[in-house]
């Protein structure tokens, strides 16, 4: 063998072939993939100064799977499950991202994707990708938490193979995040951050971060679940009927796997707490600031982790922590673009463009 030439890479296959062996699937999953999962761990130094100092912060970007979220971990995992058994279409609600990742996996399977999703609330980009992979997209005029009951009701009533993180395969796959975390850092960090919607997320990291000690002996982290102010029925103690806030993805007042979500905060004696739509939006532009765009919903993780620094109910000095990004900014451009001023128009001349870019 040349020396000089690169070495093949070995091959990816996607999460269910590289960890499928920890994850308790029935016998007649039949593998359908995307190749999600193996996401960057990003160590983002810059922005743990200005968050004070003294720390490890990384960044798992999870907007890097194939529909631009951290559902596909979950969703290849279901999809693969409901082939297996001879199902022929899936069901959802979502709030978007759930949609677009149900929509191409059954696809890529050859099954019907219906979505449920709430009226007008959700991103351009979660909605367009569902349409794009050909999905029997359904508004209907109520809320995500409106929409879940409908679901669980319909596939109950009919052969329709439910897709939500209330299908126990969902949290089987997610889990891979956390293999995927203590693999690449060698153990697993002292804290994770991460957004907290239906709670199904959350539910899996600690799981799959559960497994991984009792196999390798490889630590446990303390959890940060972060939820919006308008949509925090974890931090509040009981359901809200109206979630608000401009984390549409996170828009949720009775999380479904809620239970789970305190436990995993207390086991890993943790916390869930709340962060304003401000607080999210400024973190969305401060990761921006580091090349990394995510939705608003993705930020709230870090959100969190500023707002406890700030008020001085954490001290981070000596840490290694993982923040969880979970979707891609991409999605939802509109939260963007709806601030933007519109580029001014020059005529084309280079004196006039050197006036403009050298003015200040
Ligand atoms: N971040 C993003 C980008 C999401 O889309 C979601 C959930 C979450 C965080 C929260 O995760 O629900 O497991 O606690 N989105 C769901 C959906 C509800 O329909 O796409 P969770």
């Amino acid at each position: 063998m040349n020396a000089d030439l690169p070495q093949q890479p070995t091959p990816y296959h996607g999460v269910l072939h590289r960890y499928g062996h920890l994850l308790d699937l029935p016998e007649h999953t039949r593998p359908i993939t995307l190749l999600e999962g193996d996401t960057h761990l990003i160590p983002v130094p810059r922005l743990a100064e200005t968050l004070g100092g003294g720390f490890e912060l990384f960044v798992k970007f999870e907007g890097l799977n194939p529909t631009g979220s951290f559902k596909d971990r979950g969703m290849t995992a279901a999809i693969s499950e409901a082939v297996g058994r001879g199902a022929k279409a899936v069901i959802c609600a979502s709030t978007g991202n759930t949609a677009a990742s149900a929509a191409a996996y059954a696809a890529r399977a050859g099954l019907k994707a219906i979505v449920l999703i709430p009226q007008g609330k959700v991103a351009a980009g979660k909605l367009a990708g569902a349409v794009a992979y050909g999905a029997q997209v359904v508004q209907i005029d109520g809320s995500f938490d409106d929409a879940l009951a409908l679901v669980v009701e319909i596939s109950n009533r009919h052969p329709i193979a439910l897709v939500n993180s209330i299908n126990p395969y969902r949290i089987e796959g997610q889990k891979t995040a956390a293999f995927e975390i203590c693999d690449t850092l060698g153990r697993a960090p002292d804290w994770l951050c991460l957004p907290v919607g239906n709670a199904g997320n959350i539910t899996a990291y600690w799981a799959g971060f559960r497994q991984y000690e009792a196999l390798h002996g490889s630590g446990l982290p303390h959890i940060l679940g972060v939820q919006a102010e308008g949509a925090a029925p974890l931090v509040l103690g009981h359901p809200v009927k109206h979630p608000e806030t401009v984390a549409t993805a996170i828009r949720i007042g009775k999380p479904a796997r809620g239970e789970q979500a305190l436990q995993a905060a207390e086991e890993s004696q943790g916390r869930i707490i709340a962060v304003s739509d401000d607080e999210i939006l400024a973190m969305q532009k401060r990761l921006a600031g580091e090349g990394i765009w995510v939705e608003p919903a993705s930020a709230a993780g870090l959100a969190g982790l500023a707002h406890e620094i700030a008020a001085g109910r954490f001290h981070p000095q000596g840490k290694r922590i993982v923040a969880v990004c979970t979707g891609h900014g991409l999605k939802d451009p509109d939260i963007i673009t709806k601030h933007m001023v519109a580029p001014q128009i020059f005529p084309p001349r280079l004196d006039v463009l050197e006036d403009v870019i050298l003015r200040d």
